[in-house]
C-alpha cells in the first residue's frame, strides 16, 4: 500500500510517500526558517501563504522521485493537528482535494503521533513496548507506548517546553531564530563548568518537566555577569548541559518505573547531537536501547506523517466524514489503538 503524507502543521512544509512493503519511496521538504527569522518567530499568515505555495511544487517532487503516477497511490494522509489553523488547513484542503479528485482513501493524522512513529522509519525499528521521549517546540513529554495508538503520557510539562527553552535562551543570548540549533552550535564552542545551573523537578519524585526556571536562570546569569570572551558560549554549554540531563534523569525514572529496556527520542530537540551522544553513552552503559529517527526526520517532515497514516490505513481505518483540522488534539484523545494480531 502506497501512502502519500502531507505535513503543514507550522513552518515546514512537508511530503513524502510511504510504502507498507517497500518502505519510505520519496520525501521531500520546504522549511520557512529564512520567512520567518526576521520576525524572531513563526508568524501564522506567512506560514499558511508559503505553504500554500509550496505544496503543488512539493508534491510534484516526491511523485517524480518516486516514480509514481497518482493512479498508483493507495491512500492519503495528512496532519489534521495539533498546529497552526491555517498552516494545517492548507494541507488539509491539498489532501482531501487531492483524495477527491484520485477517489482514494484519506485519513488525517495526529502530529504527535507522527513524531512518535518516525524511528519506524529507520532499518532498526524498535520493538513495542518503549518509551518515548517527545521533545519539541510546543511539546515534552514521556510516553509508554505499547503500540500504535495505545500511548500512556507518564509526564510532561508544567511550562515552557524544551525546545521552546532553547528558543527563548537563544533569543536572550542575541542568537537568531529558530534558536534550538543555534545554541547547540554555540555550546559546542563553550565549557559547561563555568557556571551550574539546577537540574529542575529531578529532586522530588515524579516525571514531570519544568524548563521555564532553568531559561530564566541562565537568561539573569547573562546579564549579570561582566562580559568575557566565550561568555556567552559558556552559558549557551551550561544551560544545555542542564537540559539534556534533566532529560537524562526523568528517562532513567521512566524506564526503571516502567521496567523497559528500550527509549525513543522523537522530536526537534532530539536532533540536538549532545543530548544524542550523552544518551548513548549513558543509557547503553545501562544496558538500554536507544533509538533516534536519523536528524532530518526528528524536526517536522512528511514521511512520519506518510507513515503514520499508511500504518493505520493498512489496518482499515479512513476518514469519510470531513475531519476538522484540530489545533488543539490532546494525545489522549487520539483515534483507537490498531490492535495487533
Ligand atoms: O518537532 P519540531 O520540528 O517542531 C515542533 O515543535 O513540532 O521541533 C522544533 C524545536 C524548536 O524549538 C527547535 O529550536 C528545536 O526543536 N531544535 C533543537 C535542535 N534542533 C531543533 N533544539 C536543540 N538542539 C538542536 N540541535
Ligand atoms: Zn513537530
Amino acid at each position: 500500500m502506497k501512502v502519500i503524507g502531507f505535513e503543514s502543521s507550522c513552518d515546514e512544509t512537508g511530503l513524502a510517500i510511504f510504502d507498507s512493503k517497500a518502505g519510505l519511496l520519496a520525501h521531500a521538504l520546504h522549511s520557512q526558517i529564512s520567512l520567518h527569522s526576521d520576525y524572531g518567530g513563526v508568524v501564522p499568515e506567512l506560514a499558511s501563504r508559503d505553504h500554500v505555495r509550496k505544496i503543488q511544487p512539493l508534491y510534484e517532487e516526491v511523485m517524480k522521485q518516486a516514480g509514481l503516477t497518482a493512479s498508483e497511490l493507495d491512500g492519503i494522509a495528512y496532519t489534521a493537528g495539533p498546529g497552526l489553523v491555517g498552516a494545517l488547513l492548507v494541507g488539509a484542503s491539498a489532501a482531501r482535494a487531492l483524495a477527491w479528485s484520485l477517489k482514494l482513501p484519506v485519513i488525517g493524522v495526529h502530529h504527535m503521533e507522527g513524531h512518535l512513529l518516525a524511528p519506524m522509519l529507520e532499518d532498526e525499528v524498535p520493538e513495542f513496548p518503549y518509551i518515548s521521549l517527545l521533545v519539541s517546540g510546543g511539546h515534552t513529554m514521556l510516553i509508554r507506548v505499547d503500540g500504535i495508538g495505545e500511548y500512556q503520557l507518564l509526564g510532561e510539562t508544567v511550562d515552557d517546553a524544551a525546545g521552546e527553552a532553547f528558543d527563548k535562551t537563544a533569543k536572550m543570548l542575541g542568537l537568531g531564530y529558530p534558536g534550538g540549533p543555534l545554541l547547540a552550535r554555540l555550546a559546542e564552542l563553550g565549557d559547561g563548568s563555568k557556571f551550574h545551573f539546577s537540574r529542575p523537578m529531578t529532586n522530588r519524585p515524579g516525571l514531570d518537566f519544568s524548563f521555564s526556571g532553568l531559561k530564566t536562570a541562565a537568561i539573569t546569569e547573562f546579564r549579570r555577569t561582566v562580559d568575557y570572551e566565550g561568555m556567552r558560549s559558556d552559558i549557551a554549554a551550561a544551560f544545555q548541559d542542564a537540559v539534556i540531563d534533566t532529560l537524562r534523569i526523568k528517562c532513567e525514572r521512566a524506564v526503571r518505573q516502567e521496567d523497559l529496556k528500550r527509549i525513543v527520542i522523537a522530536g526537534g530537540v532530539g536532533a540536538n547531537r549532545m543530548l544524542r551522544e550523552r544518551f548513548q553513552t549513558v543509557f547503553l552503559e545501562q544496558g538500554i536501547q536507544v533509538f533516534y529517527p536519523r536528524i532530518e526526520f526528528c524536526t517536522d517532515n512528511g514521511a512520519m506523517i506518510a507513515l503514520a497514516g499508511c500504518l493505520r490505513m493498512a489496518a482499515g481505518e479512513k476518514d469519510d466524514e470531513p475531519l476538522p483540522v484540530r489545533p488543539r488534539w490532546p494525545l489522549n484523545d487520539m483515534r483507537s489503538p490498531i490492535r495487533r494480531a
